[in-house]
């Protein structure tokens, strides 16, 4: 096929999660429930940070930013899947699958890089702790934020201009709960082969020079943990096994969706349900169950604010 405007194609079938009718009521029940909580953890955590100033300090800050970015990285794709559930026939307009792949490679870049920031920022405070306030001040801490929004731009936008312009013209089913990329491109009428290519080269630039950061930054912290044995080594250990651990539930699916594709349908599916509703709920709760200082400010707050009759 050549020249001439063939984006004909005005919306896409998804197929959702499951074809059972029994499943999706089963389904449309747990993740209604697993969305509250997500919408509901990540803004308590918001709130707790920016309402204590106990928790004033950029390692708090950026945590805040992280629950921000979970919230909205499930927002993308969760309410629409869960209000496809109980529809026969579950489409999305060809403008609507557009705004899904950038939001969602927005979202996931800015998260990626804000990942970085909060390991760098643990680097600071465990091998250099008498610099930490100078070094991660707020202006920088500040900076850092904007550099992670700006590379999710960026990255998305990238991402839509090579998209947008592709020919759809016949098939408009897609296997997902969502307009994912890999499965977008494929319906494209051209060889798309080259394209997969250089979408996985897009994606894979960002995430995996993240994750060497990552893997870098955290050698460093936990090289000098393990050397030190100062009381304050099991505190720094406890908390790097906790960013560490929400390191590898949002990296691990996204390199297994975008960067090596398996694709197998079922796993793929598991993948993308794992790092859109699971990674934003488990990162409130990886923090708040393991964090001393978050649990006294949710009792504070929870006594200041709820309980302010008897003192
Ligand atoms: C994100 O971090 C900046 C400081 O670096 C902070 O001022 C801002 O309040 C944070 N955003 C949220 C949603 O907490």
């Amino acid at each position: 096929m050549d020249g001439g405007n063939q984006s004909v194609v005005s919306e896409f079938i998804l197929w959702g999660l499951s074809q059972s009718q029994k499943l999706q009521v089963l389904l449309f029940v747990i993740f209604l429930i697993l969305y509250f909580f997500i919408v509901s953890g990540n803004i308590v955590i918001m709130l707790l940070i920016t309402t204590d100033h106990h928790l004033h300090s950029p390692m708090y800050f950026l945590l805040a930013n992280l629950s921000f970015v979970d919230m909205w990285l499930s927002s993308v794709t969760t309410p629409k899947m869960i209000s496809d559930f109980p529809r026969e026939n579950k489409t999305i307009s060809f403008e609507g699958c557009m705004s899904q792949i950038f939001f969602a490679h927005c979202i996931a870049g800015v998260e990626m890089v804000l990942l970085v920031v909060m390991a760098y920022d643990r680097y600071v405070a465990i091998c250099k702790p008498l610099h930490y306030f100078t070094i991660m001040n707020l202006k920088r801490c500040t900076g850092l934020v904007f550099i992670s929004w700006t590379t999710g731009l960026i990255h998305a936008t990238s991402h839509l201009v090579e998209i947008v312009e592709l020919p759809f013209c016949g098939p408009k089913e897609i296997d997902s709960f969502f307009c994912d990329m890999p499965l977008v491109i494929k319906l494209a009428c051209l060889d798309s082969h080259d394209l997969d290519i250089l979408m996985n080269a897009n994606c894979g630039v960002v995430a995996v020079i993240c994750f060497i950061l990552l893997l870098i930054s955290y050698t460093y912290i936990l090289t000098n943990v393990l050397q030190s044995s100062k009381s304050g080594a099991s505190k720094a250990l406890s908390t790097c096994t906790a960013h560490i651990t929400v390191v590898m539930i949002f990296f691990v699916p996204c390199l297994f969706i975008y960067v090596w594709p398996l694709n197998i349908i079922w796993l793929d599916k598991f993948l993308a349900v794992f790092y859109s509703v699971f990674t934003p709920l488990l990162n409130p709760a990886i923090y708040t169950l393991r964090n001393k200082e978050i649990k006294n400010a949710m009792r504070r707050f929870l006594s200041n604010y709820l309980f302010k009759e008897n003192p």
